[in-house]
């Protein structure tokens, strides 16, 4: 009898997705037979792509990975994990500063759904500085991100400011 595979969540805003991403998804599909990275619908931000476009361009980035699938989800993150039959979710630690709210958030996690682990992987060192939110204000006002982005988002940032 072949073993039951094992399925993490990786959940985020992706707004949009980067290079620091990228390798924790990979590095993630090393240690997981299905890995579902799972972009949040109801954050509580104003997001610069939609879900729809957010969706489609980490579908393009992974389009040859097939143990990668990509969906949104709703509500409770836990929830949306159990749906997926999913044994742990997956989280990124870049430095010091992230690493309370991550902390909180692991606890929080675990005390609704004790079965599932939070695992933190590490992204590369030349990464550990990237956030979505630099590569938006950077593209913004017409900076390089192409070593930060896979090309398909470069040019999304590009059609979105016009630059
Ligand atoms: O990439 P982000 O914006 O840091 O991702 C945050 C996210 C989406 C993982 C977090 O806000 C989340 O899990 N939202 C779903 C609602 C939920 O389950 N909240 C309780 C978590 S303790």
């Amino acid at each position: 009898m072949s073993p039951t595979p094992r399925t993490a969540v990786f959940p985020g805003s992706f707004d949009p997705l980067t290079n620091g991403h990228v390798d924790i998804i990979v590095r993630a599909t090393r240690l997981f037979d299905r890995v579902v990275v799972a972009v949040a619908m109801n954050a509580e931000k104003t997001p610069l792509f939609s879900i729809d476009e957010r969706v489609g361009l980490i579908r393009e980035v992974f389009r040859d990975h097939l143990s990668v699938q990509v969906d949104t989800f709703n509500g409770l993150l836990v929830e949306y994990a159990r749906q997926q039959g999913a044994s742990a979710l997956i989280r990124g630690l870049r430095a010091v500063s992230d690493f309370e709210y991550e902390f909180q958030m692991a606890l929080m996690n675990r005390n609704l759904a004790p079965g599932i682990e939070t695992v933190f992987l590490v992204p590369a060192f030349d990464l550990t500085y990237l956030s979505s939110s630099l590569v938006r204000e950077v593209a913004r006002f017409g900076g390089d991100v192409s070593q930060l982005v896979h090309p398909k988002v470069q040019q999304a940032l590009k059609r979105k400011f016009g630059t």
